[in-house]
Formats: C-alpha cells, sequence, structure tokens
C-alpha cells in the first residue's frame, strides 16, 4: 500500500490542514516530519447540528481530529515538549481522544536558549531579518547539523541529557553573553524544564521508523503531511528567506524513514492566489486594495503569530516550479470563493527579468528579487460559490479560472477548496 505526501506549493498557509484532514478517514497513519510549532494548521469540522468547530493546531498533525487514524511526529520534527502538551490538553478538554499519538524518539527537542537565539537573532540582523516565527526552529535545526542537538530519547537518561546540555551550552552561552549581551542559560535549569513533562512524554514515543514501515507492509495508508511550503524549503525555497527544515516531497522521507520507493502520490496544495509570511521576495505581491480585499476576504492573518500575510496574485510559474521539485500527481486548489467579486483575475504566468522572459523560476536569487510578473487576465465572478459540489456547478468563469490554472500548473487540479468547511470542496478527481 502506498504513502502518499502532502505538501504546500507556495510559501505555506494555502490549507493543507484541510486537506489532510479531508482525506482523514481514508488513511490509518497521519505523519508531521518537518517543522515544529511554526505551522499552523486551522481545521473547521461541520457538526451533525449544522454548527461548526474550528481547531488552530500547531504542532499536532491533523489527524488528531479523526479517531481512526494514527497521528505521528517523525523524527525530522523538532518538538516544544510544553507546546506539545498544551495542545494534547486543549484537545482533551474539547473531548478529543489523543492517546493514539506517537512521537519519534530521534526527533530533536527546542530548549528554551534556542527560542531566545531565535529571537535575538532577529533583532540583531535588523534589516537583513527573515522575519521568523520566533519558536527556536532555525536555531534547533543548526544544532542537529552541528550534531549537539537534543532528541526526545535524550528526555528519558537524566545523565546523558545534562552531558548533552552542558555541551551545547559551552558554545551558546559564550554566544548569548558576548554577542548578545544576556545572561548565560543554566545547565540544571534548562534540564529540568527539558524533563518538565518526560514521564507523561514516555508512553507516546517509538521507533517510529519502524512503525510506519511496519503498517506499509500490512497494506495500511501512511499521509505524510510537510509542514511550511515549498518555496520555504531550505534547499529549494527562496533562501535565506525560508524555514530551516525539508518541507518538498524528499524530506518526506529523510523525516520520516520511509523509503522513495514507497510513496507513489505527491498532492500539493496551492491557493488560488498567493499569500507569504515575513520577509523575502513575491514577485505577484499586492500593495493595493486588491491585496486588503484578499487579506480580509481570505481572513489572512497568521495562524501561528497573528502576523497579517502579504498577498497577491495566483503565480503559475511558482506551483510548475512547485510540481517540478515535488513531482506532484494532484493540485488542491484551495480558497476559491476567495476570489468571488473581483472583476478580473490576473495569473503570472512568466517573470521579467531585466527585459528578458524568465518562464521557469530564476536560478539566481537577485534575478528572483526584481522578477516582474508577466500577467494573463481572466475575467471574474459574482455568483456565490460556496454552495458548489460539482464541477460543472461552478460559474463559467471560475470553471475557467481553475481550467487555466491546471493547464499552466503541470499536474492535474483534483480537489477545489470553496469555503472553510470540510465538506466545502469540489471534486473532480477523487484523491484515492
Ligand atoms: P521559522 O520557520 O520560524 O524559522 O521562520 C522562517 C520563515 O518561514 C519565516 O518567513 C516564517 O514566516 C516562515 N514560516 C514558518 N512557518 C510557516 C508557516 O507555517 N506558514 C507560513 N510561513 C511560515
Amino acid at each position: 500500500m502506498p504513502a502518499i505526501v502532502i505538501v504546500g506549493a507556495q510559501w505555506g498557509d494555502e490549507g493543507k490542514g484541510k486537506a489532510t484532514d479531508h482525506l482523514g478517514s481514508q488513511v490509518d497513519y497521519v505523519v508531521k516530519f518537518n517543522g515544529g510549532n511554526n505551522a499552523g494548521h486551522t481545521v473547521v469540522i461541520g457538526q451533525e447540528d449544522g454548527s461548526s468547530e474550528k481547531y488552530a493546531l500547531h504542532l499536532l498533525p491533523s489527524g488528531i481530529l479523526t479517531p481512526s487514524c494514527t497521528p505521528v511526529i517523525g523524527n525530522g520534527v523538532v518538538v516544544d515538549i510544553d507546546v506539545l502538551f498544551e495542545e494534547i490538553e486543549g484537545l482533551e478538554a474539547r473531548g478529543i481522544d489523543t492517546s493514539r499519538l506517537k512521537v519519534s524518539a530521534n526527533a530533536h527537542v527546542i530548549a528554551d536558549y534556542n527560542r531566545t537565539l531565535d529571537k535575538v537573532t532577529e533583532r540583531f540582523l535588523g534589516s537583513r531579518r527573515i522575519g521568523t516565527t520566533g519558536r527556536g526552529i532555525g536555531p534547533t535545526y543548526a544544532d542537529k547539523m552541528n550534531r549537539i542537538g537534543i532528541r526526545v530519547q535524550d528526555l528519558f537518561d537524566e545523565k546523558i541529557l545534562t552531558a548533552k546540555v552542558e555541551g551545547a551550552l559551552e558554545l551558546k552561552s559564550q554566544i548569548l553573553t558576548k554577542v548578545y549581551n544576556r545572561r548565560a542559560p543554566d545547565v540544571q535549569q534548562t534540564v529540568e524544564e527539558l524533563l518538565a513533562h518526560a514521564d507523561r512524554l514516555a508512553p507516546y514515543v517509538c521507533d517510529t521508523t519502524l512503525l510506519l514501515g511496519q503498517a506499509l507492509d500490512r497494506d495500511e495508508v501512511v499521509l505524510l503531511e510537510a509542514g511550511q511550503a515549498t518555496l520555504l524549503d531550505v534547499d529549494h525555497g527562496t533562501y535565506p528567506f525560508v524555514t530551516s527544515s525539508s518541507a518538498t516531497a524528499g524530506g518526506a522521507c529523510t523525516g520520516s524513514g520511509i523509503p522513495p520507493t514507497r510513496i507513489d502520490q505527491v498532492i500539493a496544495i496551492a491557493k488560488a492566489y498567493t499569500t507569504r509570511v515575513g520577509e523575502g521576495p513575491f514577485p505577484t505581491e499586492l500593495h493595493d486594495e486588491s491585496g486588503d480585499f484578499l487579506r480580509n476576504a481570505g481572513h489572512e492573518f497568521g495562524t501561528t503569530t497573528g502576523r497579517p500575510r502579504r498577498c497577491g496574485w495566483f503565480d503559475t510559474v511558482i506551483t510548475r516550479y512547485a510540481a517540478r521539485v515535488n513531482g506532484v500527481t494532484d493540485f488542491v486548489l484551495t480558497k476559491l470563493d476567495t476570489l468571488t467579486g473581483l472583476e478580473q483575475l490576473p495569473v503570472a504566468v512568466a517573470y521579467d527579468v531585466d527585459g528578458v522572459r524568465h518562464d521557469e523560476m530564476p536560478v539566481n536569487q537577485s534575478d528572483f528579487h526584481h522578477a516582474k510578473p508577466i500577467f494573463e487576465y481572466l475575467p471574474g465572478w459574482t455568483e456565490d460559490i460556496s454552495g458548489c459540489r460539482d464541477f460543472a456547478d461552478l460559474p463559467k468563469n471560475a470553471q475557467d479560472y481553475v481550467t487555466f490554472a491546471e493547464e499552466h500548473s503541470g499536474a492535474r487540479i483534483s480537489v477545489v477548496g470553496v469555503g472553510p468547511a470540510r465538506e466545502q470542496a469540489v471534486v473532480r478527481h477523487a484523491l484515492r
């Protein structure tokens, strides 16, 4: 049985949580394989009485909301243990059973000194800042690569943990005190903070690579859910304005221990327009009332930090690139309903870089920084599409918009989102 990967096609916040949730009842395992609590999934689930429940998740895989599925935090994730238990407690208080959760013993843990370093580094960078979420993600991945990271399994041996914290702080205390003028973190206090939830964490921890390999051998379906998105990937994104993990389909393998030969479907989620939080280039960004329209109609304010998102038109150079680097088999186009009421819909099909047309992503970062979109203009629609469930129900101009986006994006658009609730979707090709 296959493993399926879900990735974001743009700069994040495309609605991956909803797509994962959509598939939730058909999959046995949902695995988060990269990132940490820098992510934010909002999932809205319609209730039998017609009301709806909204869940904002940062660290837990959205599969936690589907009782039949086992949510897994893979080895590629960086875990803030306090946040993990805040989310677990929040869901338990709302009657959601979280006991099925599995956490990789090899996942790295975010220590308080790395949260501090994330924030002070950003301040230090000033105008060169990345606009991180301040959750300690970058410094924790840096520690992993520098081989001074703390892993989940270290929390079950105080002696080893203390030695590792001591080792990590040897250099970091110098940086914090001498470069940033902060107090040196105390080893014992850090160890105590890290151990605060260790006993509660223990029952969730296992060898998730073995668990998932055996699940696939039993013909069970494993869904690998990316945090962030293609253009925030540390290798394939708009470096250095990226996150510090592998958010593309390749990262699903290293971040979970599932080999590439077992993955046979890659679903990319793309918003019907484009958004970005934080700094960095964004060719179709709008600084006028159309941008405000998208921000307000699409509620484009960060789930994690509350920051207003930068908004712009749909960009097929980016979705084509995402199709290529991820090997996308299906796109899910989300939030088409947000575009309702706009008279004309520009869609970028290429860039003009200093008078030269680029049909594909420019390889040079400075070219991307001053790429000007070359638009084609499509007519909009005014009809409310939130109740549409069949492609044929959509107004002709909305159908044409989807078909145009598909033709220029390099993979079929299988599902179109027309509203926030789980059932508000037009399915053109069943995802499974
Ligand atoms: P970090 O992941 O906190 O290090 O932030 C690095 C960059 O990734 C910043 O531009 C963040 O705004 C962006 N980022 C991180 N997580 C998300 C996400 O879930 N959605 C959108 N942007 C994100």
